[in-house]
């Protein structure tokens, strides 16, 4: 995935989906469990919306690292302006880190998108101290998620010739069976405890504000790189109003979801 191309519309989709994932965050601070003094590494930070509570959870004697490949979210993050938090351009894969720094990792739906996961899994390993953890949030199958299956549906009945990606590639749902994330970090050096769980995903406003934003987003990956007509869009917005009023009640939209949630510690 090109996450510089898909920077822009991210950065205006970032506030509705910061305001959408509220669940699946409270789920990630729970399995963090980060305490005062902690030193921090946030995997694929994009703008920052873990950032605020895992600098309050370290509070001033901790401190947070955030780690992102795209410019222009890390630049956004920045704007947070977090006296414990610095920020860093780079592949979290791969980046040199000083052995040991961190007693934990989060990522919030960030470690799915890795070329190597092995040798991903083992520089992140190396990156904590012995005992240090991982919390990260990933995505179960498509066929739970109405967020990605909805617009993938759509596109297969509007649009010719969308590509689907290699579902095992850097992607959202390459970790839908979590056996395959639990093998490559039990291979790195991580103990791992993955639970699944159901969330309701809360994106403000009624459908209309809820489809714009799935244009910027999900509807924007799938076609990235392909030129869809006016027509098209047009036909891609109407079948997306159809399908999210579905989860349309009394104006408010509550799309169910189901995560998996890891838990890991550094042996
Ligand atoms: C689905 S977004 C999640 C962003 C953020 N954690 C959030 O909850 O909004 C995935 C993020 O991972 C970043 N990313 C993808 N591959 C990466 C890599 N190899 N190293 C660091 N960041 C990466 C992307 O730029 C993007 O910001």
């Amino acid at each position: 995935m090109d996450w510089d191309e898909m920077a822009r519309p991210w950065l205006e989709a970032a506030p509705d989906l910061e305001t959408s994932f509220q669940d699946v965050y409270t789920l990630l601070f729970a399995a963090a469990n980060l305490k005062a003094g902690e030193s921090i590494l946030d995997v694929g930070c994009g703008t920052g919306p873990t950032l605020p509570t895992a600098s309050k959870a370290v509070g001033t004697s901790g401190h947070v690292m955030g780690i992102d490949v795209a410019p222009p979210l890390v630049a956004r993050a920045a704007e947070r302006a977090l006296d414990n938090v610095d920020l860093l351009i780079g592949d979290a894969g791969s980046h040199i880190y000083t052995p040991g720094a961190f007693d934990a990792i989060i990522a919030n739906f960030g470690i799915m998108f890795f070329n190597d996961n092995d040798a991903a899994f083992q520089n992140l390993h190396k990156s904590v101290r012995t005992g240090g953890r991982i919390a990260a949030t990933v995505w179960a199958s498509p066929a739970e998620n109405p967020w990605f299956s909805v617009p993938r549906r759509i596109l297969d009945e509007t649009v010719e010739g969308v590509p689907r990606p290699d579902p095992t590639g850097p992607g959202p749902m390459r970790f839908a069976d979590p056996s395959i994330l639990a093998g490559y970090l039990d291979k790195a050096g991580w103990n791992a405890d993955i639970q699944t769980h159901d969330v309701l995903l809360r994106p403000p406003g009624t459908t209309k504000r809820v489809v714009d934003l799935h244009m910027k987003v999900t509807f924007g990956m799938m076609l990235a790189g392909l030129d869809v007509g006016k027509e098209e869009l047009n036909r891609i917005k109407q079948a997306a109003t159809e399908a999210f009023t579905e989860y349309e009640d009394e104006g408010v939209i509550r799309v169910p979801a189901k995560i998996h949630v890891v838990s890991a510690t550094a042996r």
